[in-house]
């Protein structure tokens, strides 16, 4: 199981064995909400009826086409369609299949880039501590989640630093939305710069919002101040999207939303609404320019994968894209971040809560760790929630995550925190 605790899980296993709309239902027969979107995934709601579709004639088309050297004409659309979505100047799109190799195939685009332009010697990068970006050697270097990389920091990528991360609960706890302290942490980005020289470092890559290490809203100003230093120095600013796009704050992109404009944008679980596995790094045409270069018969970037562009995952971004579209559901799910902060911010003074934050579409209740220890009192929440009171829930250690689908009805989110609420009173 993946980050999971296999023995505890096996001990009563959550199968899950349907899904429709905004419900799962169990293997023992019940309906329960989905208060976390798949895992991030489904903003549109499980089965929606035209991605359903799109994938059925897909497959009674074409089931696969060779991706080496050979191609099929939805994967180009695709590209079209992203880039137009993505902020201006943002027109290539490098194809994949999770969100880990979206980040590993950034990394190495980064690095590309810089050596077609004769500046082979930036080959640094920089993360952030509490970021995540996948689980592939690349992802895991520059994330910043020490247990993560705990049982493999004998072979992370050497050449990483790591700014400090923006969660400061003496200064910015129960904050609602982005919180007003904290912009001067971006100007640490200057002191790695001072210390590794600027001109090592290929990219910075970070969350726009960090989502899996609980909900990290970035501090007023901090990413304007980022894209500031990166420009200055020439250095590459990837947005890790892969939670933050497609309508979780409330537009296509985090970039959109905050008015910051990176230079690589990565993304995945939105862009089929989680039915079938796809990522995607997308890019400015300076970067795609630099790299597509040189003799018309070479190969211009050695990477790739089998299943880039799959044609089944490709006709369901495309279905996807058009259902965001149709439904107005960035639009939608923007009018409900006011009822989504009203309702997550009343568990306030509930037991355990230590603090409670939001952005957009994504919240986290962080809860004090059991005697126990750490991830104890999560795990008894999440359980709870999935027992009890018929809510599935995310707990990442101990922080419940949220992440509700962005055409819910008010009153699914109002009852969600209620069942939360419940559940906690009755937690050691
Ligand atoms: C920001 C971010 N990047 C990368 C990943 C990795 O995506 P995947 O699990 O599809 O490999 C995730 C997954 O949650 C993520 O939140």
């Amino acid at each position: 199981m993946p980050f999971t605790s296999n023995q505890d899980f096996k001990s009563a296993p959550r199968l899950l064995t349907r899904a429709e709309g905004h419900y799962y239902w169990s293997e023992d027969g019940r309906r329960l909400y989905d208060s976390f979107s798949g895992l991030w995934t489904s903003g549109l709601g499980h089965r929606h009826p035209k991605i359903v579709e799109a994938i059925k004639a897909q497959l009674d088309e074409l089931d696969y086409a060779m991706a080496f050297q050979a191609g099929h004409p939805k994967a180009f659309e695709l590209a079209e369609r992203l880039a137009a979505l993505a902020p201006d100047g943002f027109t290539h799109v490098f194809f994949c299949n999770s969100g880990s190799e979206a980040a590993d195939t950034a990394l190495k685009i980064a690095l590309a880039y810089h050596q077609a332009r004769g500046e082979s010697e930036r080959g640094r990068f920089v993360g952030r501590a509490r970021g995540y970006h996948g689980v592939n050697f690349g992802g895991m270097s520059v994330g910043g989640i020490a247990a993560n990389r705990a049982a493999f920091s004998a072979s992370l990528l050497s050449g990483v630093d790591h700014l400090p991360h923006t969660l400061n609960q003496s200064e910015n706890a129960f904050s609602k939305g982005l919180p007003k302290w904290g912009r001067h942490l971006a100007d640490d980005l200057e002191r790695i710069c001072a210390q590794q020289g600027a001109e090592s470092i290929a990219a910075v890559i970070i969350e726009p919002v960090p989502g899996s290490t609980g909900v990290l809203p970035p501090p007023e100003g901090y990413l304007q101040r980022i894209r500031e230093i990166c420009s200055a120095y020439g250095i590459l600013l990837i947005f890790d999207e892969v939670i933050n796009a497609f309508g979780r704050l409330g537009a296509a992109f985090a970039s959109e939303r905050f008015a910051v404009v990176p230079d690589i944008i990565t993304t995945a679980k939105g862009l089929t609404n989680g039915v079938i596995p796809m990522g995607a790094a997308i890019v400015t045409e300076q970067i795609h320019d630099a790299i597509v270069n040189g003799p018309p018969h070479a190969v211009e970037l050695f990477h790739g994968y089998t299943y880039s562009g799959h044609p089944v995952a490709a006709a369901a971004a495309l279905a996807t894209l058009t259902a965001y579209k149709e439904e107005s559901a960035f639009e939608e799910a923007r009018s409900l971040e006011p009822v989504f902060e009203e309702a997550i911010h009343a568990l306030k003074g509930r037991r355990h809560v230590i603090d409670i934050r939001n952005a957009g579409l994504m919240g986290a209740v962080e809860l004090a760790p059991s005697p126990v220890g750490p991830g104890a009192r999560g795990l008894a929440a999440h359980k709870s929630c999935f027992w009890e009171e018929d809510i599935v829930i995310r707990s990442g250690g101990d922080i419940l995550q949220f992440s509700p689908f962005l055409n819910s009805k008010p009153d699914d989110i109002y009852a969600t925190f209620e069942k939360v609420g419940r559940v906690l009173d009755r937690m050691e």
